[in-house]
């Protein structure tokens, strides 16, 4: 199968690469298209992205290219893994919204909708060449925000999944702290990308949720930034986004004191660039692992699998609500336990959410479809408006005055600004 990755320059590529490589019996890959904008990346990617295949001994050809077209062309399967407008917009996503008092992130509350906003009409004019060249290709879409993205190319009719490395990331942490396989852990996932709660891990028939939090109660609550007393009232464990909302004065008040996480990661990438470039390097650098993709290989190559040979295992990943969550719109889409298949990813029914989990849940549901209004038709207002919806917004003049801003710094990837 021909693989193509758009996006493909990301430093992150290496650590697909080695994934494929060391998962080829699982997705066999005959060619690997990187497309990029960026030659200065595209590069040293691919040239890393060679050397890791030759020492695998895999014999997948890898082509780089800037020509969409050609990535694209006859591909089983596109992998979108792009940021528009780079670290320099992530910066802007994380830094505007402080100004107001308002969580800055690349992903949640305001940023997140300016990230929305440059994003959305980039990726549906990239999946109307892959309906094109690729008619029977289905598209794995990693870029953020994820549920946004992802609902609009459904919207638009495309062949999409929506994919991210948290529950994966929980699924091995879980396995590792029990000592078993992760593939015997199933978890209870549910919610939103970037938004969303273990309500069970099942190992088997047995539900271990309760005996991870009583005996790793302290360290999980650690790593997420929440209380250990609430992850045991509750008897969840939430996603570490859920701590922009649970936690959201205290957040804004240590990244007021902190650089942008922007400025690591553009650090990283330099540094990444340089590492990449030397003939000698012929494996993904521990440093890659200082980025938050952690097992993104793994998931990426999981569902091209199920996809591809339609193996009907099951995996979490975005998809259209249906009936699965009764109080969203059957159009919204969700992150939850979905059985893949060749026909495409079918979540599993879900158990009645509580209202703690709902509402927010809800919330935010409404605020992605008005983002995703904005991104699609412009316009200050409709910015404001997905503003005021969103949870971590919600007062007037704070939308407005946000809108105003976030507009006029991403004006030069908006068109419509
Ligand atoms: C996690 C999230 C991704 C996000 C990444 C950011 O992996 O699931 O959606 O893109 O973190 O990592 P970074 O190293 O760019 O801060
Ligand atoms: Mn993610
Ligand atoms: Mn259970």
């Amino acid at each position: 199968m021909k693989l193509c990755v758009v996006g493909g320059g990301s430093t992150y590529t290496p650590e697909l690469v080695d994934g494929l490589a060391r998962l080829r019996d699982t997705l066999p890959v005959s060619e690997l298209a990187l497309v990029d904008p960026d030659e200065r990346r595209l590069g040293p990617v691919g040239a890393v992205s060679r050397r890791i295949l030759a020492r695998y001994g895999h014999p997948a050809a890898i082509r780089t290219t800037t020509v969409l077209d050609e990535g694209v062309d006859g591909a089983g399967a596109v992998l979108l893994q792009l940021r528009v407008g780079g670290q320099a917009a992530r910066r802007v996503d994380e830094t505007l919204p402080l100004a107001c008092g308002c969580v800055g992130q690349e992903t949640t509350g305001a940023g997140g909708l300016a990230k929305a906003l440059r994003t959305v009409p980039v990726v549906l004019g990239i999946a109307e060449r892959i309906a094109r060249l690729a008619p029977d290709a289905w598209i794995v879409d990693f870029t953020n925000p994820v549920g946004i993205v992802t609902r609009a190319l459904l919207d638009a009719g495309h062949r999409a999944v929506g994919l991210c490395n948290v529950a994966i990331g929980f699924q091995r942490h879980f396995a590792r702290t029990l000592g078993v396989p992760p593939g015997d852990i199933r978890l209870g996932h549910v919610g939103l990308n970037h938004l969303t709660w273990e309500r069970s891990v099942h190992l088997g028939e047995e539900d271990v949720l309760p005996r991870l939090l009583a005996e790793h109660g302290e360290q999980l609550a650690a790593d997420i930034g929440l209380p250990s007393a609430l992850l045991r009232r509750l008897g969840v464990v939430p996603s570490y986004y859920l701590r922009y909302f649970y936690e959201h004065d205290a957040v804004v008040a240590e990244q007021l004191a902190a650089p942008p996480r922007a400025e690591e990661v553009a650090a990283i990438e330099e540094r990444l660039l340089r590492m990449y470039a030397d003939p000698a390097l012929d494996t993904k650098p521990e440093l890659l692992e200082r980025r938050g993709g952690a097992f993104y290989s793994e998931a990426a190559v999981d569902l091209v699998a199920s996809l591809s040979a339609g193996r009907g295992d099951i995996q979490v990943v975005n998809v259209r609500n249906g009936d699965r969550l009764p109080f969203l719109p059957p159009e919204a889409v969700i992150e939850v336990p979905a059985r893949v298949t060749a026909a495409g990813a079918d979540p599993l029914p879900v158990d009645p959410v509580e209202p703690l989990f709902a509402g927010l849940i809800a919330h935010v549901t409404a605020y992605e479809e008005l983002a995703l209004e904005a991104a699609l038709k412009g316009g200050v207002d409709r910015v404001t408006d997905a503003l005021l919806a969103h949870p971590l917004i919600g007062q007037v003049s704070t939308a407005t005055d946000l809108a105003d801003r976030l507009v006029a710094a991403n004006a030069t990837h908006l068109p419509w600004a």
